[in-house]
């Protein structure tokens, strides 16, 4: 029997208005973008003659403006999880027009499995290579793959030729049982492979749309002061740590959270002598780790998705034996696994939106109610790490928002979960110092002068108790950008 082929209308068309569907890819990688694009006309033709079209959508993490930009400005999405970065999904988001809930994205595949949220209907794949017998290659990102595969009843394979079928071999590919049969994962190091190098799935139920797109990704703003700033002091604090005995001279492995910040401080640690050859166990692999692949400076990279710039994954392509060797993709059940994180002791970095003086930090939700992104792999790794950092620049639009604040506005890491917070100004250690301590140490070493002496007059407006909070103006910082458009602004005592 040989697949089916179809065009990508021809292919959105065997969705029907209601469906929920899985995406692969993980980031802009490893998405489809011809048939959601398709998926998104026919959406709007649909609309024009007076009929209802909308479907749920399950993804890897962020997409490419194919799938999120062209679905919601196509008004087309009935609800959405998990992470989202695109312009048009996070108004539409943010006005109410899109249901959105955001999970650990270590959790959907299982939370799809166990039937949380409805069926997964239809699944869009895109593959590198597929075969008569129904074995699905992925392209540059896994995300929930395999998950969506095994449930959908229809496999669309948007078959790209811009991905070389020599991926193959560079997944690590299968699914963890469901409780109470779940087996151990049998990751005990970085370049653990306990799966298949391609997704099965019952040739009867794939359909191939042949494509031939680059990835969506754009690149990285380049490294400034402050972002070199905090590098250079997440590297002291590694080798202090490494001195002092508690980060061993061989190392822990490294993950790094997405965006600007984190690929400025891998670039840093490349370039501290004192600061071992890595082993990285992340979600993203962004192009710091690949210079750093290429620099000896990373010996391993174990990921979801190769989240690069187009002129990075052309050299990785010019290089794949190599990078094959030293590069491997999960689906993110395994990337952003907590019992394996916790196992590994993966020292983990990621950046927040704003962190309070006891050391809440908020990485989602701009002034309480606004979503920039969402969780993402953050928690995943955060809460279960050896030893969790998250990093923030002091202050943010051209310093009329303090990074930090009496209270976040919104919690996803809770002060029992923070133990190191890194700002252009220096290290706040929070472990083992109370929440008084706490604030002392970050006020003292992180937050921006500018704003130190009304952080500490709040610390000293009189709340007393174990948590100093002060519950009149608690918020006084987000109430002065709110009315004033400046922090600088707050009052501060009640
Ligand atoms: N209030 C309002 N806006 C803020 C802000 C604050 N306290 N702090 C930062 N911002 C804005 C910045 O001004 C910037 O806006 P712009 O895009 O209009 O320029 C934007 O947020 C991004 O900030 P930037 O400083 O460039 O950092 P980044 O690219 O590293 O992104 C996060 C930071 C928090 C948005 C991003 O890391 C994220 O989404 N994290 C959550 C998920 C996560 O951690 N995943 C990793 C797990 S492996």
């Amino acid at each position: 029997m040989s697949l089916k082929k179809l065009s990508a209308e021809a292919a959105a068309a065997l969705i029907n208005n209601g469906d929920n569907i899985g995406f692969s890819g993980f980031t802009h990688a490893g998405c489809p973008k011809a048939v959601p694009r398709a998926l998104a006309k026919r959406a709007e033709q649909e609309h024009v003659a007076g009929r209802e079209f909308k479907v749920g959508m399950f993804t890897g993490a962020s997409t490419g403006d194919s799938i999120d930009g062209a679905l919601a400005r196509a008004c087309a999405v009935k609800f959405r999880t998990p992470y989202q970065t695109t312009g048009d999904m996070r108004a539409a988001i943010n006005a109410e027009q899109v249901p959105y809930f955001d999970v650990h994205l270590s959790t959907l595949a299982q939370d799809l499995r166990y039937g949380f949220y409805g069926a997964v209907d239809v699944a869009i794949i895109e593959a590198c290579d597929v075969t008569e017998s129904g074995e699905i290659v992925p392209t540059a990102g896994v995300g929930i793959s395999p998950t969506v595969c095994a449930l959908a009843r229809t496999v669309i394979v948007e078959l790209n030729a811009a991905h070389p079928r020599e991926l193959r071999g560079m997944h690590d590919l299968t699914q963890l049982q469901d409780p109470p049969h779940r087996q151990d994962t049998g990751i005990v190091g970085v370049r653990d492979r306990i799966g298949k190098d391609h997704i099965k799935v019952d040739p009867s139920k794939i359909v191939v749309v042949e494509v031939n797109e680059p990835n969506e990704g754009s690149g990285f703003a380049p490294v400034d002061d402050v972002t070199r700033k905090i590098g250079e002091n997440v590297a002291r604090f590694f080798v202090a740590e490494m001195k002092a005995g508690r980060i061993p001279t061989s190392f822990l492995p490294i993950q790094s959270g997405v965006g600007n910040i984190a690929n400025a401080v891998l670039a840093a640690l490349a370039e501290s002598k004192d600061i071992p050859d890595l082993e990285v166990y992340t979600e993203v692999i962004q192009d710091a780790v690949i210079d750093m692949l290429e620099s000896g400076r990373v010996k391993f990279a174990s990921g979801s998705s190769l989240t690069v710039s187009n002129p990075t994954m052309d050299r990785i392509y010019a290089n794949l034996p190599f990078f094959k060797e030293r590069v491997m993709l999960r689906p993110t059940e395994f990337s952003n696994n907590p019992e394996i994180v916790r196992r590994l002791g993966i020292i983990a970095m990621n950046t927040a939106l704003e962190a309070d003086i006891f050391g809440n930090v908020n990485s989602t939700n701009v002034m309480g109610s606004k979503i920039m992104n969402g969780v993402g792999g953050s928690g995943d790794f955060t809460r279960a790490a050896y030893l969790s950092i998250f990093l923030t620049p002091s202050t943010a639009k051209g310093g009329k928002i303090s990074a930090f604040v009496p209270m976040v506005s919104h919690t996803d890491h809770t002060e029992h979960d923070v133990k190191v917070i890194i700002s252009e100004y220096g290290v706040a250690d929070l472990r083992g110092l109370s929440p008084r301590q706490r604030a002392e140490a970050i006020i003292k070493n992180c937050v921006h002068p500018d704003y130190r002496s009304a952080l500490q007059a709040y610390l000293d407006s009189g709340a007393k108790g174990h948590t100093p909070v002060n519950l009149d103006t608690a918020f006084s910082f987000h109430r002065a950008f709110i009315s004033t458009g400046d922090m600088a602004n707050a009052e501060v005592k009640s």
